[in-house]
């Protein structure tokens, strides 16, 4: 019997025990949390003691030693990465989640053509969010899963690697991951933030910026708590003595114009040649002033923009991309010709009921309908169509007459279609009065 079953073999560390602490609102010591989460790393913990535990850690929250604590054992369930062999500075960019939320793709190569090194560890959609990893796969090709030794060459070679998290970083993290999507307990602020820090801690960045995702198709719905999220999380790196920048961005409505994973390498491709729809133009710039002022490679933020413009204007952003495709084992054809690029075989849309103005597209609702077209998946084991996916032809704000088109679906599977077809329905909203687009910047926390 392992020690975690036999409280007579260590009564202070006992499973039991913590879980009942936890669940009547006391406080673990950090001996506790690492080694409960040791232990759960280490397969010596079953899968319905741990759900038992995040749910409670779920309902009675984590004071700040605590968290300090439980990031920490996270942190040290695997490897840390080690960049010093790269010169420029090493700067991340995370987001918390969203729908159409590609902004990963042009910003890596256009801060790393600014001379920032960029080592991107981005994660797969799940639910109605969408995952860089999938959308890099749209690129036939494309390989994600690179070992740490090759990681590290490319990160050298190149100054953008954009990868999944290997085995080895953070395996707490991978289990915990996949157990609290399976038991309704992923939004919960020290749990989100534990998860994301930990990872990002791991790989020895300079310096780490934060889009944390705020409305209906993020986490968190409501400006108070995405702040809390993001004050969390500089919290956790100043901990650890990295410089994090956070901004709040809205995700009340998708993220520019396309939803699904070719297209958005697509829109991405657009954004690097000059182009783009400016709602993600502006999340994209204002993300990348944070990574080259964090860099220290700009004086200020006007310094910054202007070095990002040039990196687009001059093309060096977008032969970055194709540098990258090119290592990453990808065809770099179809970055210069985006119709190469998978597609679906069919459309449809879904037109104005009536004239006014657009007052809702709910990024929630539309996630929803992406994934059931096959662009997402409702379980980890799921496949992806990459061709598939949404167009977003009018946003909140617009005039729209009736008949007009307001959303186009690219589709492959009939039954697939019925499905989210009643959701995109539900998602727009046309109204008398013209209403303001939401704000795009929230706030933001360094
Ligand atoms: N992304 C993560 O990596 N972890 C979470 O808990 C939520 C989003």
């Amino acid at each position: 019997m392992s020690p975690a079953m036999n409280p007579a073999m260590n009564p202070a560390l006992n499973v039991i025990e913590i879980i009942q602490c936890k669940r009547d609102g006391g406080t673990l010591t950090p001996e506790q949390i690492r080694w409960v989460i040791g232990r759960y790393a280490a397969d010596d913990i079953p899968d319905y003691q741990m759900s038992a535990l995040v749910m409670a850690v779920f309902k009675e929250g984590l004071n700040a030693d605590e968290l300090a604590a439980w990031v920490d054992a996270m942190l040290r369930s695997g490897d840390v990465l080690d960049f010093s062999h790269v010169a420029a500075p090493k700067i991340d960019k995370h987001s918390t989640g969203g729908v159409g939320d590609k902004v990963s793709l042009p910003l890596g190569p256009m801060v790393a053509a600014c001379g920032v090194a960029v080592p991107m560890m981005s994660g797969r959609g799940l639910g109605h969010t969408g995952g860089t990893l999938d959308k890099l796969e749209a690129i036939p090709g494309f390989r994600t899963a690179l070992d740490p030794p090759e990681f590290r060459a490319l990160l050298a070679q190149t100054g953008l690697v954009l990868a999944g998290q290997s085995e080895t970083l953070v395996p707490a993290d991978r289990r915990l991951y996949a157990l609290r999507d399976a038991t309704g307990t992923v939004e919960s602020i020290p749990l989100i933030s534990s998860s994301i820090m930990s990872k990002k801690m791991a790989e020895g960045l300079d310096g780490l910026v934060l889009d944390v995702k705020v409305g209906r198709g993020a986490f968190m719905k409501r400006p108070e708590e995405s702040r809390t999220l993001a004050e969390t999380m500089v919290g956790i790196g100043r901990s650890y003595g990295t410089p994090v920048r956070a901004v709040l961005t809205d995700m009340n409505q998708p993220l520019g114009c396309e939803v699904g994973n070719a297209c958005e390498v697509a829109e991405s491709i657009e954004v690097l040649r000059g182009g783009g729809p400016a709602d993600l133009l502006e999340v994209t710039y204002r993300l990348g002033e944070e990574m080259l002022l964090l860099g220290g490679t700009a004086a200020d933020r006007r310094e910054a923009r202007t070095r990002l413009e040039r990196a687009v204007s001059s093309g060096a952003a977008f032969e970055k991309l194709v540098e990258v495709v090119e290592a990453q084992g990808g065809d770099p054809a179809v970055i210069h010709d985006p119709t190469l690029l998978p597609a679906a075989p069919h459309h449809h849309e879904v037109a104005a009921a009536r004239s006014g103005y657009l007052t809702r597209c709910d990024a929630l609702d539309l996630g929803v309908a992406a994934m059931r077209l096959g662009a997402g998946r409702e379980r980890k084991e799921d496949s992806i169509d990459p061709g598939v996916g949404l167009r977003i032809l009018a946003k909140v704000g617009d005039a729209v007459e009736a008949g007009q088109p307001l959303i186009r679906l690219a589709w492959a599977d009939r039954a697939r279609l019925d499905q989210a077809l009643p959701l995109v329905e539900r998602a727009l909203e046309i109204g008398e009065e013209r209403v303001a687009p939401p704000p795009l910047i929230h706030g933001e926390v360094s």
